[in-house]
């Protein structure tokens, strides 16, 4: 099997996880493991695993504060590639959904098999079918790691809108590349460079981060740092995260936000229903003009099949009635728990 275009980027994060492991600083070993199966040349990942490690950690306590207060929330994973954070994070209660291309998810089918509390879903993470596998009841996190950046400006916004009313009360947790870090990037050379510079498409500046804040339904929009306890690098990240937001992304270095999806109360929600038809309206069908909807979705995810008791393999038909069957948009989440270290800065508030 071959990968290219964006799935083969999921080999370079995965070889510097795997470095990583192998160097001491993330607990990791799956990475290794799974490097070791594959006949591909790592050696140039090994550069940058450490700066990465940081990366990930950042990710990782996002996902582990969000089971302290909900530890049978449920994860989703977007562009999953083959991450082994479920294995790095998992608290023996947490629901685990995978979302990636169809390339992508046969070998992870090979590689990370699915399990009880893990399951995959085959398709495109900006056509919204996986939201279909969700219990409405499910407390639920959203990351999205290594893959904004391969979609166009309009895709992100349309995603983030649609993923602030679909999930309300969520988090998204997504990484951003600045401007200042694909100017770096474009003087290395290599693979991974030249599928950087070929492939990043979505750049973000304070503008950018201004346009995300105001899509509606985003409550709060938040850098994350690193745990301190990582060292020096640690501290200097956690500074930069700090800077005011004219200066933060000036900088060559890969930023982490959480996304806070506005908690709708219950009143509300019964409004919406009554007075608001259109928002009811299944998101494929409303945003069909700007949503790209990936057509070949070819395997049913084990949680659709046993909620909609379709066969082991089935097929999902081009244009799933899956993504037909209406979520209660707005839905009643009275019990979110606001984390207490995650607020929004007022210094971000402001400007
Ligand atoms: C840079 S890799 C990141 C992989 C993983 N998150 C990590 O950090 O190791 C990008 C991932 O996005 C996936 N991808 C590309 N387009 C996608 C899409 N439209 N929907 C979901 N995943 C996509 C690729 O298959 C690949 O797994």
């Amino acid at each position: 099997m071959e990968l290219s275009g964006v799935p083969e980027t999921l080999l370079g994060n995965l070889g510097r996880r795997a470095a990583a492991a192998r160097a001491g600083v993330l607990d990791d070993p799956l990475a290794i493991r799974v490097v070791d199966r594959l006949d591909y040349d790592f050696t140039d990942t090994t550069r940058g695993a450490r700066l990465h490690a940081l990366r990930v950690a950042t990710f990782d306590m996002a996902v582990r504060r969000f089971l302290i207060s909900h530890p049978a929330g449920t994860v989703v994973a977007l562009g999953e590639g083959l991450e082994t954070q479920f294995w790095r994070v998992d608290n023996g209660q947490v629901r685990w959904l995978t979302v990636d291309v169809p390339e992508t998810i046969e070998l992870r089918r090979l590689l990370l098999p699915d399990g009880p509390r893990r399951s995959s879903h085959c398709g495109s993470a900006l056509d919204l079918e996986w939201v279909a596998s969700l219990n409405p009841a499910d407390k639920v996190l959203v990351t999205a790691q290594g893959l904004l950046p391969y979609f166009q400006r309009d895709q992100v916004y349309t995603l983030i809108a649609a993923l602030a009313e679909r999930l309300p009360g969520s988090l998204l947790v997504f990484d951003v590349v600045p401007v200042a870090m694909l100017n770096v990037v474009r003087r290395g050379s290599g693979r991974e460079r030249d599928l950087a510079v070929e492939l990043w498409s979505w750049l973000f500046d304070p503008d950018e981060r201004a346009t995300i804040r105001a899509i509606p339904g985003v409550d709060e929009l938040r850098d994350l740092a690193p745990p301190l306890s990582l060292g020096v690098a640690s501290l200097g990240i956690a500074a930069i995260t700090r800077l005011p937001i004219g200066l933060r992304y000036l900088l060559p270095v890969i930023s982490i936000l959480q996304a806070r999806f506005r908690t709708v109360s219950a009143n509300e929600s019964g409004m919406q229903a009554s007075s608001q038809g259109a928002r009811m309206t299944p998101l494929k069908e409303s945003r069909q003009s700007t949503l790209p909807v990936l057509r070949e979705s070819r395997c049913a995810t084990r949680l659709e099949r046993d909620r909609r008791n379709l066969p082991i393999g089935g097929c999902l038909r081009p244009g799933s009635w899956l993504a037909r069957i209406p979520l209660p948009v707005g839905r009643a989440r009275p019990d979110a728990v606001r984390d207490p270290e995650v607020h929004e800065h007022p210094r971000d508030r402001e400007q």
